[in-house]
């Protein structure tokens, strides 16, 4: 989609339009005709918001009132799934170029309209032999935004395609290896991200033995990805010194269960595994593309989990990169285990001044709460989570706390070992996985995100279509900006 900011009156202008609109339909200033003004007029006196087309042969008029009554960040949804709304006429209107204007509406309204607007028109095509339907010019009315925030944006926007756009690549396409490749890649078009890709000899030569465990029954060798980005302070253009906050994501390329197979449907779906990691890396770039000032490191341990001949199995005691040792009980608890030697490595490595890891790590989140948002744990982290919660709400990446009682540290004492990689009972399986990961945090601030549950969509949901949502850049990018 290109995007062009341009003075438009909208009862001049002579292409098809949206035209927002929040308060009560004044007769002045709205592009619409006596008759046309007479239904909307109906409608209000009915709802508060609704999206309705006109005809202006050969063009069309979407006319989009919205509720400026509620809370912000409410409004701001609304009108991101008013969006998706008026895409969906677009499309069967065949309007691929279109301009968008207001009355009334403040520039975050008109932001978050072409935030879903932009965010639904993405799908995963590479594989499609015919051509879908995409908006080809997007036309802006000057008075809302500055060139440079509408590419500010764009960058932020392209960064979630990319999370997705690697999400949906299956593992055959993209395995440990390939996107490793690919990281590095892209880090090598900045001067400020510096891209450390460690192969299996160096795994093993820094004793990750829970990413080794996992990779043992695939044939494709694993990788460990850091990526650090640190940008430069505004008043000074100097580096920033602070300590970084570390970013650690779930790389599982695909997940079979291991030894401890996934039953019939349960396996597919599972290339979104890495979906923590691809958020995490996309995070450090599109900090990098709009220069923000922070210094962070992203943590991605990478490998599938496949029941091949030398597959770690139950029982198997591991010794983990800071000496932990786990005593394997389940090997579809494989996540965790990667997760174990990425925090543990920045807590030894970097002296975070924050930890935050994003993981599909838990069917149990997805039960407790749906696909709706993300269950969140934290460890000496009270203040960071707080701000996580508001930005969330924000841009409608929403969070929810889950306890870290000490009471669950029971539940993951192992006979054999200091830890079990799954607790000894089916109950509390989302907060199980965040203590396991808590103990590598050691005294570090620590956020656990689980985002089983809206990584990946089975089915389409509002401006995410069916497949990888990218759920998760663009609350971490918004909590980056507050620091
Ligand atoms: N990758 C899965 C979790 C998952 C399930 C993500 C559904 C997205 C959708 C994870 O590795 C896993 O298999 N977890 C097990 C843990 C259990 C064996 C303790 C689970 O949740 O069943
Ligand atoms: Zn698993
Ligand atoms: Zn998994």
């Amino acid at each position: 989609m290109i995007y062009t900011l341009q003075d438009i009156n909208p009862k001049e202008y002579e292409g098809s339009l949206i035209f927002l609109y929040g308060d009560e339909c004044a007769e002045r200033n709205l592009p619409l005709g006596r008759r046309e003004l007479e239904s909307v007029k109906r409608k209000e006196e009915k709802e508060k918001s609704f999206v309705v087309g006109f005809d202006r042969l050969p063009e069309r008029l979407y006319f989009v009132r919205f509720d400026s009554e509620r809370p912000a960040p409410e409004v701001q949804e609304g009108l991101r799934r008013q969006a998706v709304e008026v895409l969906k006429m677009m499309e069967k209107d065949d309007v691929k170029d279109v301009a968008l204007c207001g009355e009334g509406t403040l520039p975050e309204e008109m932001a978050a309209f072409v935030e879903g607007l932009t965010l639904a028109d993405y799908s995963f095509d590479r594989f499609c032999s015919k051509d879908r339907f995409h908006v080809d010019q997007l036309i802006i009315n000057s008075v809302y935004f500055t060139q440079e925030e509408l590419d500010a944006q764009q960058r932020l926007w392209n960064r979630v395609f990319w999370c997705r756009e690697w999400v949906n690549l299956p593992v055959q396409d993209l395995n440990a290896a390939q996107f490793a490749e690919e990281l590095q890649s892209v880090a090598e078009s900045f001067e400020n991200v510096k891209c450390t890709v460690m192969d299996k000899r160096k795994i093993e030569s820094l004793r990750m033995g829970g990413l080794l465990a996992v990779n043992r029954g695939s044939v494709d060798e694993p990788r460990f990805v850091v990526l650090e980005y640190n940008g430069l302070k505004q008043s000074s253009n100097q580096a920033i010194k602070q300590s970084p906050i570390c970013l650690v994501g779930k790389g599982i390329m695909y997940d079979t269960g291991g030894l401890n197979i996934k039953p019939e449907d349960y396996m597919q779906e599972m290339k979104s595994d890495m979906a923590g990691a691809a958020t995490m890396a996309s995070v450090v770039f599109a900090a990098a593309d709009n220069a923000l000032p922070v210094h962070v490191v992203a943590l991605l341990p990478l490998t599938d989990n496949r029941p091949g001949f030398n597959a770690y199995a139950a029982d198997d005691i591991l010794t983990m990169y800071d000496g932990t040792t786990v005593e394997v009980v389940n090997t579809d608890a494989e996540g965790r285990l990667i997760l174990a030697d990425a925090i543990a490595y920045a807590v030894k490595n970097y002296n975070p001044r924050v930890i935050i890891d994003a993981a599909t790590l838990t069917g149990a989140a997805v039960r407790a709460i749906s696909t709706f948002g993300i269950a969140a744990m934290q460890q000496n982290a009270g203040r960071e989570l707080e701000m996580l919660k508001i930005v969330g709400n924000e841009v409608y990446e929403r969070l929810v706390e889950f306890p870290m009682w000490k009471e669950y540290d029971e539940l993951i004492k192992s006979d054999f070992a200091d830890l079990r990689n799954c607790g000894n009972t089916p109950q509390a399986g989302t907060i199980t996985a965040g203590k396991f990961l808590a103990h590598f945090a050691k005294e570090v601030p620590y956020v656990h995100l689980d985002i089983a549950g809206v990584a990946y969509f089975t089915k389409a949901q509002h401006y995410f279509r069916a497949g990888a949502s990218g759920y998760g850049v663009r609350l971490l990018y918004a909590y980056l900006q507050m620091q």
